[in-house]
This record gives C-alpha cells, sequence and structure tokens, in this order.
C-alpha cells in the first residue's frame, strides 16, 4: 500500500497544481498531487491553451499557403486541408506534454494520485475509498464553461471550447456568443479554414479589460479577414433544428429580437471556479459570492492549513498566473517568501495578428488620475516586420508623466505574444521608457518595435 501521509497534498493537476507540486517538492516537502481527468496539465494542456494553439497554428500556416505564399513567389496549387490529420496531430501534442507532466511528477517524487479528491476534514483527502492526510491541502481545481441560461450545450452542435476542439468536421456557418479571448481565437480558427464566422457580443465593444483603443483596431483587423461582429446583442435561446442551430436574439438595452441559423454554435461568455464535489461546506472554506475559493495575501483561505491558487481564486483565469501562484504557495509552505506581482501578468490573444499587453490600459491610468506619455510604433516601419510579410500592428507604451516608469505596453502585431516578455520584465523591474530604449535590441528583428515605441515615449524614434 502506497504512503497515505504527506507535507502537502495538492488537489488538481493543472498549471497551477503540478507547477505548486514540482516547486514543493524541490524545496523537500513529500507531495501528493490529486487529479481526476485521467491525464495531468488541467484545462490548459488538455482543452484549453495547447489545443487551441496547435489548432491556431495550423489553420495560420493554412491562411498563409492560400493567401501569402504567392506574394513571396511561392506557388502552391491542390491545397486543401486534412482536417483529421489536423486533429490528430493536435491531440498527438497535448498527449505528448500531458505526459511529460507524469514523467516531471516521477523525476521529482511526486505521488499521483488518480481520481477525484473530497476534503473531508481540515487535513484529510478521500479519493475513492482511500483517505490520506497532509499537514497543508492546496485546492486548485480550476474552473469550468460558465452556462448560459436555457442554452444546453451539448458538445456537437452547440458547443462549449472543450467541444469546438473536437469538432468531427469544419463548419459552413459558425456562431461565437462571446467576443472574448476563446471566441476570437477559436472564431479565427474555423474562419481560417473556410466558415462563415460571427460572434455575438453583450457588450458594445469586443475582449472587455483591455486597452479601448488597441481592441477598436484589432476588430477592424478581424473584420477585414471575414469574422462579423454583432455587438450590443444579448443571446435569449438557442433551438436545435434538423440541420444546426437556431438563435433567438435581441439589442442588449432591449427591443424587438431576431433569429439566425448556425451549423455550429460555440457557448464562450466566460468560465466559473470549479468546487463541486471537493467539500468546501464540510470544512468551512469560504468562498465569495461568484463561487471563488476566498483567500488572503498568502493564497490561504479561512481555514488556515488549506490553500488556493489558479481560476478558482479571484484574478485573471490564465495558465501563467496559476503557475505563479503555484510556485510561491509551495514556497510559502516550505516556510520561505513567495511572492506575486500582479501588477506584471501578461495577456495574450493568439489570434493574427497576436495581442498581448501588460501592466495598465490608457482608461486605469486616466480613472487613476495617474498623468502619462504614450510612444507608439508601428510595425510598418520595421525592416524585419516588412521582410517577413507581416507589419500590421503596433506597439504602445505608456510611461509615467514625472518619472518615466512604464505602466503598461500594450502591442497589436506579429509575435506581440513573445514581444510582452521583454515589456513585463521592463515592469517587474520597474524600468523607464528610457530603460528600453537605451537597451540594444538585435536588427533586424520585431523586437525592435519595443524599443522605438520606447524612443517615441520622449517623441525621438529613429525610424518614423
Ligand atoms: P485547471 O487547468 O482547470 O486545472 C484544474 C484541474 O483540477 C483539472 O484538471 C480538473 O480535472 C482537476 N480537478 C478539479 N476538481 C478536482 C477534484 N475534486 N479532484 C481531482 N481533480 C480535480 N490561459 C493562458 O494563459 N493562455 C492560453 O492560451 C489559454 N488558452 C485557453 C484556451 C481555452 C480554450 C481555455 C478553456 C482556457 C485557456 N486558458 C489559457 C486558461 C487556462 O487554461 C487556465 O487559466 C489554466 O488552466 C488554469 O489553471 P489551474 O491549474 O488553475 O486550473
Ligand atoms: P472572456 O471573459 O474572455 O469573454 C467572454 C465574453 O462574453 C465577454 O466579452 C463578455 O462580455 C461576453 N458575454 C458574456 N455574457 C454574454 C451573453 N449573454 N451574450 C453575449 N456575450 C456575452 O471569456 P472566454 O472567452 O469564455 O474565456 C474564458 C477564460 O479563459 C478567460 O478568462 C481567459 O482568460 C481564458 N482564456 C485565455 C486565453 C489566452 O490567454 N489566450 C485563451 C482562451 C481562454
Amino acid at each position: 500500500m502506497t504512503d497515505n501521509k504527506f507535507d502537502v497534498i495538492i488537489i488538481g493537476g493543472g498549471p497551477g497544481g503540478y507547477v505548486c507540486a514540482i516547486r514543493a517538492a524541490q524545496l523537500g516537502l513529500k507531495v501528493a498531487c490529486v487529479e481526476k481527468r485521467g491525464a495531468l496539465g488541467g484545462t490548459c494542456l488538455n482543452v484549453g491553451c495547447i489545443p487551441s494553439k496547435a489548432l491556431l497554428e495550423s489553420s495560420h500556416q493554412y491562411e498563409n499557403a492560400q493567401h501569402n505564399f504567392a506574394e513571396q513567389g511561392i506557388e502552391v496549387s491542390g491545397l486543401k486541408v486534412n482536417f483529421g490529420k489536423m486533429m490528430e496531430r493536435k491531440n498527438k501534442v497535448v498527449k505528448q506534454l500531458t505526459g511529460g507532466i507524469e514523467m516531471l511528477f516521477k523525476k521529482n517524487k511526486i505521488t499521483y494520485i488518480k481520481g477525484a479528491g473530497e476534503i473531508i476534514s481540515t487535513n484529510k483527502v478521500k479519493v475513492g475509498n482511500d483517505e490520506y492526510s497532509a499537514k497543508k491541502i492546496v485546492i486548485a481545481t480550476g474552473s469550468d464553461v460558465a452556462h448560459l441560461p436555457g442554452i444546453e450545450i451539448d458538445e456537437e452542435v452547440i458547443v462549449s471550447s472543450t467541444g469546438a476542439l473536437e469538432l468531427k468536421e469544419i463548419p459552413k456557418k459558425m456562431v461565437v456568443i462571446g467576443a472574448g479571448v476563446i471566441g476570437l481565437e477559436l472564431g479565427s480558427v474555423y474562419r481560417r479554414l473556410g466558415a462563415e464566422v460571427t460572434a455575438i457580443e453583450f457588450l458594445d465593444r469586443i475582449t472587455p479589460g483591455m486597452d479601448n483603443g488597441l481592441t477598436k483596431d484589432f476588430q477592424k483587423s478581424l473584420e477585414k479577414q471575414g469574422i462579423k461582429f454583432k455587438l450590443g446583442t444579448k443571446v435569449t435561446g438557442a433551438e436545435k433544428t434538423k440541420s444546426g442551430v437556431k438563435l433567438t436574439m435581441e439589442a442588449a438595452k432591449g427591443g424587438n429580437s431576431e433569429t439566425m441559423e448556425a451549423d455550429v454554435v460555440l457557448v464562450c461568455v466566460g468560465r466559473k471556479a470549479y468546487t463541486e464535489n471537493l467539500g468546501l461546506d464540510k470544512v468551512g472554506v469560504k468562498t465569495t459570492e461568484r463561487g471563488l475559493v476566498e483567500t488572503n495575501a498568502n493564497w490561504q483561505t479561512n481555514v488556515p492549513n488549506i490553500y488556493a491558487i489558479g481560476d478558482v481564486i479571484k484574478g485573471p483565469m490564465l495558465a501563467h498566473k496559476a503557475e505563479e501562484e503555484g510556485v510561491a504557495v509551495a514556497e510559502v509552505l516550505a516556510g520561505q517568501h513567495g511572492h506575486v506581482n500582479y501588477n506584471a501578468i501578461p495577456g495574450v490573444i493568439y489570434t493574427h495578428p497576436e495581442v498581448a499587453s501588460v501592466g495598465k490600459t490608457e482608461e486605469e491610468l486616466k480613472e487613476a488620475g495617474i498623468e502619462y506619455n504614450v510612444g507608439k510604433f508601428s510595425f510598418m516601419a520595421n525592416g524585419r516586420a516588412l521582410a517577413n510579410g507581416d507589419a500590421e500592428g503596433y506597439a504602445k507604451i505608456l510611461a509615467d508623466k514625472k518619472t518615466d516608469e512604464v505602466l503598461g505596453i500594450h502591442i497589436i502585431g506579429p509575435h506581440a505574444g513573445d514581444l510582452i516578455a521583454e515589456c513585463t520584465m521592463a515592469i517587474e523591474f520597474g524600468a523607464s521608457s528610457e530603460d528600453i530604449a537605451r537597451t540594444c535590441h538585435a536588427h533586424p528583428t520585431i523586437s525592435e518595435v519595443v524599443k522605438e515605441a520606447a524612443l517615441a515615449v520622449e517623441k525621438r524614434a529613429l525610424h518614423s
């Protein structure tokens, strides 16, 4: 029989949980991680970040071959999509990565307990018929799809992101409900593969929370690619028909209802904390009105030896945020001072162009009454972007008017998701725009856009 006493039991093997397990083991703690889905890696590796990025990459390659190769003198004929094969590749990538985490668990001597964990007392977790005890418990159970009242997801024609990653064929007409991150990423995948995609959004803008000016340019770019938007619109029902789905909707502010037909409807109106059958009531762990597990600045719940991290607590539902918290909480449990700088958590949307940001938006700075300078530089003036034939977008740096400290960076354009790493480091180190401007960036690289945007803060960009 396996030993059933641990220093830490982590419930949930997603980016929050598995990273916490590895860090805690590195620090010498005896660790177990309970996961019920049959594979490690959580939402992110199994039905989130990784499969969606695999399909985004495949569909982007197809789009390039269709529309951008000819300009570079590459002629292709007989181009077609083998959707089955594309899905197979995606599944292979997922399997490779989730298997890799099992290997990491073995390497770090972490006990992987397969099954659903229930907290039965402040230091005991039950999995099936077995009970395990631990000095500390970490809840890392993540999130699940938020549903819309009256719309039943069958994962075939009315799908969540999970079903959208497993479609059997490319729909002719797809409606996404919610023009947020999932809607735009997976909407882009199927638009590139030939579907007519309409995004219906309750608010009068897409991607709420993102820098407003950039959002407008982002929407224009997606419209140019063929995605249609119906903003300020509320979906009130979805009825399955012989040929697909009939949606009923009305203006968000009220008004006449209208209908729309689609082969597939993707419901992506956010995600909610997942704490089902976890036993929180039994041990008295407090949750918020929205169902998130409440924690203090050390990720500790109101029950002193129970902690929580990742999507199940407040903050952006992002894999890297969960990972940072996983590391920090492991360090706290080992008696160290784990820390997460929530102002330096980047957000990326992996469409084309990519969108990435870190720090404050212009709206947030205005609301806080902070005066700032703006430096903006276009990819059109970047040699490498032009040489690559991929020069849409710009980088925008917001720096404190008095101190020049970088407060926010927002990028729309090629490789924005990679460029934001340098920007996040700038914010983490409290850099000024001058610091970025005086840092040598290799030529010709896309990264020079960030340097030039920093120079533009003091109106001294060299190439515009
Ligand atoms: P999860 O990854 O949800 O892991 C929690 C795990 O706990 C799950 O595997 C679940 O099975 C398990 N579990 C739950 N209850 C129990 C229990 N009682 N016992 C045992 N196990 C349990 N984020 C990004 O940063 N970048 C992206 O590109 C990105 N793309 C995404 C695309 C999609 C389609 C989706 C849906 C999400 C995406 N996300 C992305 C968000 C990202 O997946 C999450 O923020 C991240 O997975 C959260 O990590 P977590 O460890 O908190 O929870
Ligand atoms: P989201 O919060 O990004 O977007 C949901 C959208 O739906 C919002 O624009 C919202 O206004 C809209 N909405 C809500 N109710 C509606 C209604 N009744 N009718 C029409 N629109 C409505 O949530 P999404 O896209 O579901 O993603 C869930 C989470 O997954 C996000 O928090 C995100 O952080 C994470 N994710 C991250 C990715 C990344 O980092 N690249 C990729 C995909 C998901």
